[in-house]
């Protein structure tokens, strides 16, 4: 393939449904610079090799002057840069304390003694369905693959119920800025974006104010309470990764459980051996993070230095895209990378990412994925997609449908 109009062939929007016959055509040549400055990788080995490279930085700032700007810029100035978009030290210094109220070692029964509230949210949501009965179907993603993480992430931080509409709105604005299609039209939606952060931050201000003077089982109250041997986080830190948390549990497991029902709907003989054996949820929700990954590139890497990988010298400075869905479908590591095989044994796919930076909410997502699919093939009698291919959202780093229309015969 040409370098020619790299990256344009990849947002456009005509690959949305089906990018995996252009990311074939990009393995041929695992590093390859577009002809707007960033270096596209696109193999397994290669991708993992950087995401472990203390020489790579995911801090913008390092861009060199001339390199394409990202997404990052648009972050709010008022606040400091998230985690996701730092390197060592400070990195590892505000993950640390934000996994302090989240998981192991401190609190690792967090997400496990969620359990049953997302079992009850979920069989909620599906019972809600029973109005739509044989009838002309359901969305499935307005109905139940969006709400569910929604109402999960906002109960975990402590937002209170009747708050989670406002969060519908800054997040979908937040979001859609994380699109690299857009670039042209960045400054229109600038605007935009600055005020949905700013909103948010102000709106987490508030709410963590009230949660340090009367303390509740929630992180809010545990990352405004929490003085430990290693430090707190600052106002202004405590507000940048609440917002970062509540926009990464918004976008992505939504698309995780829509791609899921897409998959499994195309693959009768895997719904039913799912709904056979709910077992069979742990390795299949892995194999769905390898085929068809929520996240399907990370736009926002630099080089430290020159970086020799896959025969190219990328220069310090450089803009790196690295495209996660085509590593996940290199046959040089996983055999057969195209067909869906919900129990693939030694399944390391690049769906979380890899090394420092692995998704953090990683035991939640798949936790969430899990019951949803089980209990969606459990419940549905008959159930079909009325659309295939489903429409799918612009975004194009975020990707999955927007609506996916189904219906079913009645409800367990
Ligand atoms: C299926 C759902 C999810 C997928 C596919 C996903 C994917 C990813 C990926 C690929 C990264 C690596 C980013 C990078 O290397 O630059 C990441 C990081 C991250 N994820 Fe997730 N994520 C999911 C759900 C969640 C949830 C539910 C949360 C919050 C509870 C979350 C919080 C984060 C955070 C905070 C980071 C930054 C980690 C760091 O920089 O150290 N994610 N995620």
């Amino acid at each position: 393939m040409t370098s020619v109009a790299l990256l344009h062939r990849i947002t456009d929007y005509a690959n949305r449904a089906d990018p995996y016959p252009l990311y074939a055509e990009l393995r041929k040549t695992p590093v390859v610079q577009d002809e707007a400055g960033p270096y596209v990788v696109s193999t397994y080995w290669e991708i993992k090799e950087l995401l472990h490279d203390p020489r790579i930085s995911s801090d913008a700032r390092n861009l060199s002057p001339d390199a394409p700007r990202g997404p990052a810029q648009e972050e709010d100035p008022n606040l400091p840069p998230t985690f996701l978009r730092l390197d060592p030290p400070e990195h590892d210094r505000l993950r640390g304390l934000a996994n302090r109220p989240f998981g192991p070692p401190h609190t690792p029964r967090r997400v496990h003694d969620m359990r049953s509230e997302l079992g009850e949210i979920v069989s909620g949501l599906i019972d809600g369905f029973r109005d739509r009965e044989g009838g002309d179907g359901i969305d499935l993603v307005d109905t139940f693959a969006y709400p569910f993480p929604v109402t999960v992430i906002c109960r975990l931080l402590g937002v209170p119920r009747e708050d989670e509409a406002h969060f519908h709105q800054w997040a979908d604005t937040i979001a859609a800025s994380l699109d690299p299609v857009s670039a042209e039209d960045r400054e229109a939606r600038a605007e935009t974006t600055r005020q949905a952060r700013s909103d948010l931050a102000l709106y987490l201000a508030g709410l963590i104010e009230e949660r340090r003077k009367s303390p509740r089982d929630d992180m809010l109250s545990a990352m405004a309470a929490g003085h430990g041997p290693d430090g707190q986080l600052s106002p202004v830190e405590m507000i940048s990764t609440a917002a970062l948390l509540l926009i990464a549990g918004h976008e992505t497991t939504v698309n995780l459980i829509t791609n899921g029902m897409l998959t499994l709907l195309r693959n009768p003989d895997v719904l039913k051996r799912l709904r056979d054996d709910p077992d069979l949820a742990v390795p299949l929700v892995e194999e769905l993070l390898r085929y068809e990954p929520p996240v399907q590139l990370l736009p926002q890497r630099t080089t430290l230095t020159d970086i020799e990988i896959g025969g190219t010298v990328i220069p310090k400075g450089a803009s790196l895209w690295l495209v996660l869905a085509s590593g996940n479908r290199d046959p040089q590591r996983f055999p057969d990378p195209d067909r869906f095989i919900p129990n693939r044994p030694d399944n390391q796919h690049l769906g979380l990412g890899s090394g420092i930076h692995s998704c953090f909410g990683a035991p939640l997502a798949r936790l969430e994925a899990q019951l949803a699919l089980t209990e969606l093939v459990r419940r549905l009698d008959n159930p079909r997609l009325l659309e295939d291919p489903p429409v799918y959202r612009q975004n194009a780093v975020l990707r999955g449908p927007r609506h996916l229309n189904i219906a079913f015969d009645g409800l367990k």
